[in-house]
């Protein structure tokens, strides 16, 4: 993990500015670092899979984008090129609100208490995750108080809170308020109880009515039309980026943000009014602001090449990764809140889908949820982190979580088709079939080279997949379809494993030529798909980088340039002894 200030060994570049480090100095302003987001965690309960599915995905998105692009231009979507990235991935925990409140009570905990003790897990997840987060904020911090009363007070004085009297239904498991026409009465027939839920969600709401603030969202329907129509990807998947707008066409009630502190005691006041507490989805949004230092007070102070002001340039977010439950605060609340503060809209709000247990939504009161410690440790941080980015990382559709699939998968792809490529490379018998052997630093290394155009279809064929591999896999990843983008790197894997099987060259049978077209493509196959997946499996990708001898090059400038060019020849090590990388169950 990265903590605020200092890097670590498991994402080395990530975040290359120490605090206060001036960047060095250069004619053109530094440009727009890329920054990502995952949703901040509730602390009521322990995380589950599910947090961490959020968490990965974030994560993937950004080492891709720390080794594919320049940062990103603040007035333009598109990446910028060459030279060294800042990217920044924020996660945290959400602390305030009745959902916390009451999880406290029951726990028989004080609030702060109880949010230190369930936050750390969170943290704990994340650094096991190998999550290379740059900031892990906490809504209790006073840093964030600052930031949501600066935003509090850019909303009032734009005129856009009211004092008004609100009544409705607030569901406490969503810290969401209903419309009447998204509520249904229900009964349970043997015990007679009735009660009221979300249709949406399926939690119950109680009524309320209160004074309290509100904030003239309406006013901001038309303005939320036009950035969606003129950003038809600003919220991905597309079907999702259909439904919101749909949505924000049928029109926009006002919201209510602030809840008398006599109901909603632990949670942020109003500034200046004591008597009511800031509605926890206004607060928990602008842990995004917080992140970059807002309201950015210092960057203006400390020049523009310093960490404040890169921070400052964070914003907006490149991407704010969030489930599809969510999508509407990321999508309506939180757009319309920045426009009311006068701030840009982040760049693309992706909302991925979820896993389920047996079909069903993994909930803590169902009993069904997944322990993202115990997968982790018993199947390996890197399966559980491809496994969630394959299997789950799918925009459109739910995912069923399953022990037996994950098994499988590891067993089929990862051992059967990565490993078992990582290890034939190291053969004794093909290793002693290589001709030219050169002395190197690190020991003796075999040269091979790409065989010509005349060499056999399967050559061809895995020559021309070499070659379009970067491209394909890129362009599912612009899309943050990470599971497909995994997807490409399989088929890559596969299409190596069968030109070795049909090769055989491990057999004295089989012609010079042969054997060494074997060894080349597997070399290839494997150094591409080291770098490709290594913001997937970063651990395991770079103990496979090691054993074949290449260097850890993720900070060179031109490391995209690098990883998409398809060598002349390689240098195949022929010491050094290789642990199996996904070591079967029964080893
Ligand atoms: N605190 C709010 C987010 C505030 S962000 C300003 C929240 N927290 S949460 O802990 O309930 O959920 C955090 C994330 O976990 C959400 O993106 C949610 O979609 C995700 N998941 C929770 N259950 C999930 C699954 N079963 N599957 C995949 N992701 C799911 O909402």
């Amino acid at each position: 993990m990265l903590d605020d200030n200092s890097a670590s060994p498991a994402s080395p570049g990530l975040w290359a500015l120490a605090p206060n480090t001036p960047a060095p100095r250069s004619s053109a302003p530094p440009p727009s670092p890329y920054y990502c987001t995952t949703p901040i965690f509730y602390v009521n309960a322990a995380p589950h899979i599910g947090h961490l599915h959020s968490g990965v995905l974030a994560d993937v998105l950004t080492r891709w984008h720390q080794l594919r692009y320049n940062g990103w231009s603040r007035d333009s979507p598109a990446p910028l090129g060459r030279g060294k990235t800042r990217a920044i991935l924020a996660t945290g925990t959400d602390e305030h609100g009745l959902k916390i409140q009451r999880a406290a009570q029951l726990a028989g905990k004080d609030p702060k208490g109880f949010c230190d003790d369930v936050s750390q897990h969170f943290r704990r997840l994340a650094d096991e995750a190998g999550l290379g987060y740059h900031t892990f904020i906490r809504t209790t911090e006073p840093r964030h108080r600052d930031a949501v009363h600066a935003m509090w007070r850019a909303l009032e004085d734009g005129g856009h809170i009211y004092k008004g009297k609100h009544e409705g239904w607030y569901s406490v498991s969503d810290e969401a308020f209903y419309p009447l026409a998204q509520t249904r009465r229900c009964r349970d027939d043997k015990s007679g109880e009735e009660w009221v839920e979300a249709i949406e969600t399926g939690q119950r709401v109680e009524w309320t009515s209160e004074e309290n603030y509100k904030f003239r969202m309406s006013a901001f329907r038309q303005p939320l039309i036009d950035w969606l129509e003129a950003n038809p990807s600003a919220i991905l998947p597309s079907t999702r980026h259909v439904e919101v707008l749909e949505e924000v066409r049928s029109g926009l009630d006002d919201l209510s943000i602030s809840r008398p502190s006599s109901r909603l005691d632990w949670g942020l006041r109003v500034p200046g009014d004591d008597t009511q507490t800031i509605y926890v989805w206004v607060d928990a949004l602008v842990n995004y602001l917080t992140v970059t230092g807002y309201p950015w007070t210092t960057a203006a102070a400390s020049g523009e090449d310093s960490a404040a002001a890169l921070l400052h340039r964070a914003w907006p977010a490149s991407h704010h990764i969030v489930g599809k439950d969510i999508l509407r605060f990321h999508a309506i609340y939180w757009p319309s809140l920045l426009l009311a503060a006068n701030l840009p809209l982040p760049r693309q709000i992706v909302a991925h889908s979820h896993w389920t247990m047996e079909k069903a939504k993994m909930s803590k009161s169902r009993g069904n949820v997944v322990d993202p410690f115990h997968e982790m440790q018993t199947k390996g941080v890197d399966v559980v982190r491809c496994y969630l980015c394959r299997m789950g990382g799918g925009l459109a559709t739910d995912s069923d979580w399953s022990e037996g699939t994950l098994l499988e998968f590891e067993r089929k792809y990862l051992q059967g088709q990565l490993g078992n490529l990582a290890s034939r490379i190291r053969g004794k018998k093909i290793l002693a079939r290589l001709p030219q052997a050169d002395e190197q630093a690190g020991g003796k290394t075999a040269t091979v080279s790409r065989p010509g155009p005349s060499a056999s279809s399967y050559s061809a064929k895995l020559d021309s997949l070499l070659c379009s591999t970067p491209d394909d896999f890129s362009l599912r990843l612009e899309r943050c379809e990470v599971g497909q983008a995994v997807e490409v790197v399989l088929n890559l894997l596969g299409a190596c494993n069968s030109l070795v099987q049909s090769a055989e060259p491990w057999s004295p049978a089989t012609a010079q030529e042969v054997v060494e077209a074997a060894v080349y493509y597997t070399y290839e196959t494997l150094r591409l798909t080291a770098s490709l997946l290594g913001p997937v499996m970063p651990v395991k990708m770079r103990e496979l980088k090691q054993s074949m001898g290449l260097q850890l090059g993720e900070e060179k400038d031109d490391a995209w340039e690098e990883v998409i060019r398809v060598r002349d020849e390689v240098k195949v090590p022929l010491s050094g002894k290789m642990k199996p990388l996904f070591p079967r169950r029964d080893d």
